[in-house]
């Protein structure tokens, strides 16, 4: 398969340059103990393209491979993350001003790209599970009524999978946005490793933003910008806006050597992944596919009475989970996981009680707004203890992290029933900046 950023780069690795240039390690060993493939570590010179410039260059390659492998019209390679991703889709999507639909268990990065937009969200609904204790999918019913009730709303923008790894109907959601000449942003930061396995929905939205650091072999900050019906050129505009002008050489390599390491053999390891993760599934609880819930294969949300201290047991044993709630803890499985791995888990889950249900409390319900997230964010604000700012208006977002979902947005007033929601699932920030009065 063709890797033609990486094949560009070694190749200028074996001509022995001297390189008088940026990095500043011109391409020679790291002088301290941390390993560094320097020697593919470049700048946009000449020899190697430029990101953000032209069309035809060995990056622009890499990125084409990767929308036709995912069925889009255009990749941006990005190397700040889905964050970067997030405020590329929606200036590319929204443009600045005016409203979006958005869902409301959206990450932080979305909160700040609407800020610097002005853009000001209309909240879609999510089901609460009970059974699961957490959040459903989004209706797609409920974003038909949304884009009805509001003609002026041209952008729509949901998270798919969660945390949880509830997946989302894309193509039915992104049929209803077009019916209704609305354009879909999809927040797939967990996903990047679904389409490999076969799963096809995402090419049905107008942007997909996919951290490829967080499920697929590469290193961190790495992620995708996928967009149909937008030029390459177009991505590398806006991009442009929100990217380093310095981006990683060794980063995009991976993006390119990544792709090619899935088609070969990674796509092969992650299926036996998701059987090892279907074998939890069965055997303890945990979130499993049913009628009405599609979930990413390869994520284990367990069930239990206590997630935190779960997870403290787990970590104090050497397990690293990557999210822990009241009820849950989450783990993010991938191709890099041996059955060796998986026996270990087995053996520290098994030794655990699984007889407590899990007690999550569902969100407390929207709060009042009483600015826009820009107003929110450039008005002065003062510090306060949590505890005593019920009645006031939030200056940043109260979000547990990970997941990172906001449950006051900046400009929403903090209400009772919020700061006894926020107790109640071990929110441990004691401060919070609100809008000085
Ligand atoms: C749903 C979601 N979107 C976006 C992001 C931001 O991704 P990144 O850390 O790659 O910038 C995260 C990070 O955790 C996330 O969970």
């Amino acid at each position: 398969m063709p890797t033609p950023l990486y094949d560009l780069l070694k190749s200028l690795a074996g001509r022995d340059l001297l390189r008088m240039d940026m990095p500043g390690h011109h391409g020679r060993p790291l002088p301290y103990e941390l390993p560094w493939p320097s020697q593919l570590d470049f700048t946009d010179n000449c020899l190697t393209g430029d990101l953000f410039g032209d069309e035809t260059d060995a990056i622009a390659r890499a990125e084409r491979l990767w929308a036709e492998r995912f069925g889009f019209d255009a990749c941006l390679f990005l190397t700040g993350g889905s964050t970067q991703g997030i405020h590329t889709g929606l200036a590319l999507l929204a443009g600045a001003g005016g409203r979006i639909a958005l869902d409301r268990d959206s990450h932080r990065s979305v909160c700040n790209a609407m800020a610097l937009l002005d853009l000001t969200p209309r909240c879609l609904p999510r089901p609460w599970l009970k059974a699961e204790a957490a959040a459903g999918p989004v209706d797609p019913d409920g974003v038909d009524k949304l884009l009805n009730d509001c003609p002026d709303i041209k952008t729509v923008c949901i998270t798919s999978p969660t945390y949880y790894g509830v997946l989302s109907d894309i193509p039915a959601i992104a049929a209803i946005c077009h019916a209704r000449g609305a354009k879909l942003m999809v927040d797939a930061a967990h996903g990047a490793h679904l389409p490999f396995l076969g799963y096809g929905g995402f090419s049905a939205a107008d942007a997909v933003v996919m951290s490829a650091h967080k499920t697929l072999p590469v290193p961190g900050q790495t992620a995708l910008l996928f967009a149909n019906g937008f030029s390459l050129d177009d991505l590398r505009r806006v991009g442009s806006i929100y990217g380093s002008s310095s981006p990683s050489y060794v980063m995009m390599a991976a993006l390119d050597l990544a792709r090619d390491y899935m088609e070969r053999e990674g796509a092969e390891k992650y299926r036996a992944t998701t059987r090892a993760i279907r074998g939890f599934r069965d055997k303890y609880p945990a979130l499993t596919e049913r009628p009405g819930l599609a979930l990413d294969p390869a994520r284990l949300a367990l069930r239990c009475g206590d997630g935190f201290a779960l997870a403290e047991r787990l970590r104090g044993q050497g397990c690293i989970p990557e999210l822990a709630d009241p009820g849950h803890v989450v783990l993010i499985s991938t191709c890099a996981d041996s059955p060796e791995q998986f026996a270990l888990l087995d053996s520290l889950l098994s030794k655990e009680d699984w007889s407590n249900p899990a007690k999550c409390p569902p969100p407390p319900g929207l709060p009042p707004v009483a600015l826009t997230p820009r107003q929110a964010l450039f008005a002065p604000r003062e510090t306060v203890a949590l505890a005593a700012a019920e009645g006031r208006v939030a200056a940043g977002q109260i979000a547990p992290y990970p997941p990172g979902v906001p449950v006051v947005a900046p400009g929403e007033v903090i209400q009772k029933k919020t700061l006894a929601y926020l107790t109640e699932i071990g929110y441990n920030k004691k401060l919070v900046d609100v809008i000085r009065d």
